[in-house]
């Protein structure tokens, strides 16, 4: 009982001054190399941490930059985004066909097939324009990728423990990001697009009304995948497929609750798809556009 009373007392004591002790010992070597306000550097981008971890929003605002550039160039291009039997997916589906252009799905493969005569004359007759909108603001919204364009674009925070880049005015999702809101709606949209890619990767079985597969085939077979793990582990989709119940493991027999781990699995690993994804759907164009430009061969059970 003693020895209890001297060890309570003890604690009770010295616990609260070492901790305090250390955080004065803390903060003032803090201050000797930073200005601080409530323990936090303060200033664009000061931070107490060592590691690299501007690398991260570097290397996104690189990547990013490079994707937009060329997914507008070759969207923009409307023409050689078919070798048949392959369809790059940027064009996908195709909309309208532009005949007289070089590279250009067969009219049996446009929806509502020839360019019309009513398109204006100042735009590129590209059916990727009625395209890119859909699956564009899917990125764009998406929240991981609005947490990686957050620190590489806006600075807003950089890095975890790093200071904002001070923007004067700037509300985030409280004002014209306001619209990342939409992400639920264009995951609809979103989804209608996997059974299309799919449909396109079966339809480049077949060339001339012969079975065969080439290396385009798989190409496009792992695009159709890649974006389908990347869209069915959306946070959106989770909610949707997960909500209304509060306590998921009450069913565990169910097929809602079967769905929503295959989809929390994939969700745990969004990033993970997110950029092979990215990069995966730039590389089957640029597959496709060097195919039909005749820089490079296809090797196929075709020829
Ligand atoms: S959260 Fe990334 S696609 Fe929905």
């Amino acid at each position: 009982m003693a020895r209890w009373l001297v060890r309570t007392a003890f604690n009770a004591i010295w616990m609260p001054c070492s901790y305090h002790f250390y955080t004065l010992v803390s903060l003032a070597m803090a201050t000797r190399h930073l200005p601080v306000v409530g323990g936090h550097p303060v200033g664009a981008v000061s931070t107490l941490r060592e590691d690299n971890w501007w690398l991260g929003p570097l290397v996104t605002l690189g990547v990013f930059s490079g994707f937009v550039v060329y997914v507008t160039w070759a969207a923009l291009q409307g023409e050689h985004y078919y070798a048949d039997p392959y369809l790059s997916p940027f064009y996908s589906p195709v909309v309208y066909t532009d005949l007289t252009a070089q590279g250009a799905a067969p009219v049996d493969h446009a929806w509502f097939g020839a360019w019309p005569a009513w398109w204006p004359g100042f735009l590129p007759a590209s059916p990727a324009l009625f395209i890119l909108m859909f699956p564009g603001l899917f990125r764009f919204t998406c929240y991981y990728y609005r947490k990686a364009y957050y620190r590489s674009f806006v600075g807003s925070p950089p890095g975890c423990s790093v200071a904002p880049i001070t923007r004067r005015g700037y509300k985030g999702e409280t004002g014209l990001m306001l619209f990342q809101n939409l992400h639920r709606y264009a995951l609809y949209f979103a989804l209608i697009y996997i059974p299309i890619l799919y449909y396109d990767a079966f339809l480049a079985l077949s060339k001339d009304g012969q079975l065969g597969i080439g290396v385009g085939t798989v190409i496009l077979f792992v695009n159709a995948s890649l974006i389908a793990f990347y869209t069915f582990g959306c946070h959106s989709l989770r909610h949707i497929v997960g909500g209304h119940d509060d306590c998921m493991s009450c069913g565990r027999n169910t097929i809602k609750y079967g769905i929503w781990k295959r989809v929390s699995w994939l969700n745990a690993r969004h990033m993970n798809f997110a950029w092979p994804s990215l990069f995966w759907v730039a590389f089957t164009d640029v597959y496709v556009r060097l195919v039909s430009h005749g820089i490079i061969h296809d090797y196929n059970t075709w020829n």
